[in-house]
């Protein structure tokens, strides 16, 4: 269970109500009772309300807030309020205002209006959560706490004085000499040696291309220095109340914060997703995430902390949602291991910037609302799954991913800037998700013996055993896939020599001689040794087989004939290589062969657009089937199971129709 004092799903929102005249909050706690909100996440943009002038507090309308969702039996998910500081900061303190590589200043007026590591900020902001964990420490509404809000989500990094002196006391903590910094850095290029520290800057804009391992350990320092904010935060959280768990609403596949080392700090993971609606494939990309959000937490179930009733107010154009795709969407993240389903936001804004984004309660009122009307049946519905709380999802394929390797492979001046890490890993999960192959996520060292299948898209940075992690995997029995433009580099970004992929070349048994990236629109062939062909494009790589054979060979140019997908007998596993970027059904051939042989199969045969997933809790099993065809589809169930929504007997045939969903409960 992720929350001890909700022991449900949580349904409900950000809570807003320092927008809205008090008149308004009664009729607010009526209407959540009415939609079956249980958790409502309070005071993420309250700070000027709470703190109107330094030092100055006002908890008394938060104290009849909180004392009103007591009474209407919801609880809080009460924010420490700190994501955007009010303006008499900036004012005090102009010296804690953001500044970007070129030297232009973030100013008040919007939000997220500071910098990383200004003094100022974290003082002021510290002396908030103290106060506010003080003040409702004992109170019985308080379930959650909800650190900031999307760190970095807007300012990510800071390249202003103060944030240079702190990159340069991370630097002096990780080298401790110049002499080690100089040498990770390879300042014996370009003559960039340091002779001080106080020579050393964050990689400003600069005549051409900055230092790779400069702009590598300030991508490293800038994800710290959010997270020492964080970690400030928790530590008083967890000094006042340390019964009360703390999460940070994730941003999914957020390049700038390793969320891994994020992930480690918190008591449970929740994401914001708001997947485009004019994306017929966008489930597919929501997908991943919630797998990355399971995975961060070690398996536990998640919170899907933000979502849109209807549609965001952020895109060129904003989508909305039809009819029943937000049921269906907020179940996709339950079958994926949510056990909380919340909103952006609880009453639609008159004001601001964000009045045209969705909520659950709209601009029209209730009254002949079809978002309000999916919005209490949902609520209602999530009120009869309180036993699939707490429950996981098994998988046995996992795919490799690693924000440093992320930061590094796309720095500048490499062979192609167009080799995108999250365009290629969804090309190895997209034909997963497809044939409902349950995919974790793993940090490269993670331990591996669980799995039967593990894909490696483009790791190009390896830090020290994750080889030797690999080959035991394999050796053990495992089968491995790993892309081109892997084992490229160390930590420090320098290159691994020995001919590359220079850490993988046992387990792989070949050596690669020289990368051929493509031109937008180039394009080779693949030859399988069956003879059938195929396309790849992007990349190919000139191989040289050292024990693997070829399974598939190129077409043209001075390397055709020559190896581009390769397969290598590892111990009792298997070690495959991609070479290059293969058209998408080739590639969906080649890992469903890949898992059937590894003997990994989806919990149900369903038809193409049929999302299928298991959460296991003990003796109990859910499956989850969400059709997100617009067509009606059939489904055969293997044996008689209970329809958690419903409890009614289902075997045998049932019918999906359009964005319609089933969650049965497997005797
Ligand atoms: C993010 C923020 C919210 C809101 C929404 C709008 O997720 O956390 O405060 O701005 O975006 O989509």
């Amino acid at each position: 269970m992720i929350a001890p004092r909700l022991p449900h799903i949580f349904y409900g929102g950000d809570y807003n109500p320092e927008q809205w005249p008090e008149e308004t909050w009664p009729e607010d706690a009526r209407l959540m009772n009415e939609a079956g909100v249980n958790l409502v996440s309070l005071g993420i943009f309250s700070w000027a309300r709470l703190e109107p002038r330094p030092g100055v507090y006002d908890f008394a309308w938060l104290d009849r807030v909180m004392d009103l969702l007591h009474e209407h039996g919801i609880k809080v998910d009460l924010a420490t309020a700190t994501a955007s500081p009010p303006p008499w900061l900036a004012t005090l303190h102009p010296e804690s205002l953001p500044v970007t590589a070129d030297g232009v200043t973030l100013w008040p007026g919007a939000r997220q209006q500071y910098c990383p590591s200004s003094a100022a900020y974290r003082d002021a902001a510290g002396a908030l959560v103290r106060r506010l964990a003080e003040r409702y420490r004992d109170h019985p509404a308080l379930a959650l706490w909800h650190g900031n809000n999307e760190y970095g989500c807007h300012v990510a990094a800071c390249y202003c004085d103060a944030s240079a002196a702190a990159f340069r006391a991370w630097l002096h903590e990780r080298y401790g000499t110049l002499d080690r910094l100089n040498d990770a850095w390879g300042t014996a290029f370009w003559s960039q040696r340091y002779d001080r520290w106080e020579e050393i800057t964050p990689p400003r804009t600069a005549p051409t291309f900055s230092n790779p391992t400069q702009q590598l350990d300030f991508q490293r320092f800038s994800s710290d220095a959010l997270l020492a904010l964080f970690e400030m935060e928790r530590a008083i959280l967890a000094e006042v109340t340390p019964d009360v768990p703390v999460t940070t609403n994730f941003m999914g596949f957020f390049k700038p914060l390793d969320y891994w080392a994020w992930a480690a700090r918190e008591d449970i993971v929740s994401h914001d997703a708001y997947p485009d609606p004019a994306d017929p494939r966008a489930h597919v990309g929501a997908a991943m995430s919630y797998d990355l959000m399971r995975s961060l937490g070690g398996g536990r179930p998640w919170v899907l902390m933000e979502q849109v009733t209807s549609q965001v107010n952020w895109r060129a154009q904003n989508a909305l949602k039809r009819p029943g795709q937000m049921r269906l969407w907020s179940m996709q993240a339950v079958a994926r291991g949510a056990d909380g389903v919340m909103f952006f936001q609880w009453r639609a804004a008159r004001a601001g910037a964000e009045k045209f984004h969705g909520a659950m309660v709209p601009h029209g009122g209730t009254d002949n609302s079809r978002v309000w009307h999916e919005v209490t049946a949902l609520g209602a519905e999530l009120r009869r799954l309180d036993a699939v709380v707490g429950a996981r999802t098994p998988a046995a394929v996992a795919i490799v991913f690693d924000w440093e390797s992320w930061w590094a492979l796309e720095l500048d001046a490499h062979p192609s800037r167009d080799v995108r890490l999250l365009e290629q890993v969804g090309r190895y999960y997209a034909p997963l998700f497809d044939r409902n192959i349950a995919v974790d996520f793993v940090a490269p060292d993670a331990d591996l013996a669980r799995y039967r299948v593990v894909l490696v898209p483009n790791l190009y940075l390896v830090r020290p055993g994750v080889a030797e992690s690999l080959e035991r995997f394999t050796a053990a029995g495992g089968r491995l896939v790993m892309s081109f433009f892997s084992g490229i580099a160390d930590a420090e970004d320098h290159i691994l020599l020995g001919g590359y992929p220079a850490p993988f070349r046992a387990l792989l048994g070949l050596r690669v001689e020289e990368f051929d990236p493509y031109a937008p629109g180039q394009s080779n062939g693949l030859i399988a040794a069956d003879g059938g062909r195929d396309m790849c494009d992007l990349w190919s790589d000139v191989i040289h087989l050292e024990g693997a054979e070829a399974i598939a060979t190129f077409a043209h140019d001075f390397y055709a004939g020559r190896p581009a997908i390769t397969r290598h007998a590892y111990g009792a596993g298997i070690a495959y290589y991609v070479g290059t970027r293969p058209a998408e059904e080739y590639l969906a051939r080649l890992l469903e062969g890949i898992c059937r042989d590894g003997g990994v199969s989806a919990p149900l045969d369903a038809p193409p657009g049929v999302e299928v997933t298991r959460r296991v809790a003990g003796e109990a099993s859910f499956l989850f089937a969400l059709n997100h065809t617009v067509n009606t589809v059939d489904l055969s169930l293997p044996r008689p199971s209970a329809d958690a929504l419903t409890g009614q007997r289902r075997e045998g045939a049932v019918q999906l129709g359009p964005r319609e969903i089933v969650i049965l409960r497997e005797s």
